[in-house]
């Protein structure tokens, strides 16, 4: 088997550039290992945060146009479980992330993770600034914050999705498992 730096002196000797980490053994080995019968746990958890998210800035949405107080009382559970699933997920991805070789080397994982723990600070300061009066957080900072929320949401699952659908992290090479 060639090694690293032979491919790497190869390919100064031909001219092509190689990256040196894609000519890593490990950087193949993508396939998720927290998972059930091969289903990656990550993937079935970010739904949850993702749809509560959205919730919270259509409930908050609600309240500002009805002034109805069950809105304000369904955003403080939305942006509650929000975070709490969010911070679930983060938890087995980031068990993913530290365990498969494939996964941990690529740069890519690594900005999912950061842009991943800045969403659940945004979720967590807009769920806590709810904690001490959630009728009055609505107007104006709340549905402030849960628009940013959920346009951050969305950057870091289309981001999730370029992982998985550019980079085929967490997917079975063999198709099986
Ligand atoms: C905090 C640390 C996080 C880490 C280390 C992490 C890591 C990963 C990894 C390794 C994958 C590839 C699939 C897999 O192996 O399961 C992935 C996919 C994904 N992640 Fe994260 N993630 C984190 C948090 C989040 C959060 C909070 C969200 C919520 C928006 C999210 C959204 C996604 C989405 C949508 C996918 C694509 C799932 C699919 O289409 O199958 N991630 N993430």
């Amino acid at each position: 088997m060639t090694s690293v730096s032979e491919k790497s002196r190869a390919s100064t000797q031909d001219n092509t550039l190689v990256d040196p980490i894609s000519a890593h053994p490990a950087f193949n080995r993508t396939e998720s290992q927290i998972a059930i019968a091969g289903h990656p746990i990550h993937a079935m958890l970010v739904a949850f945060p993702i749809a509560l998210a959205m919730c919270t800035l259509g409930a908050d949405g609600f309240y500002w146009w009805t002034g109805d107080v069950f809105w304000a009382r369904a955003a403080l559970w939305a942006s509650g479980m929000a975070f709490l699933l969010g911070v679930a997920a983060g938890v087995s991805g980031t068990i993913e992330l530290l365990m498969v070789r494939g996964i941990r080397i690529r740069a890519a994982s690594w900005t999912h993770f950061v842009l991943a723990v800045m969403l659940l600070s945004i979720l967590g300061a807009n769920w806590g600034y709810r904690l001490s009066g959630y009728e009055q957080a609505v107007l104006p900072w709340g549905i402030m914050l849960s628009l940013f929320a959920a346009g951050f949401t969305g950057l870091t699952g289309w981001h999730g999705g370029k992982l998985v659908f550019d980079y085929h992290i967490g997917t079975s090479p063999t198709g099986r498992d």
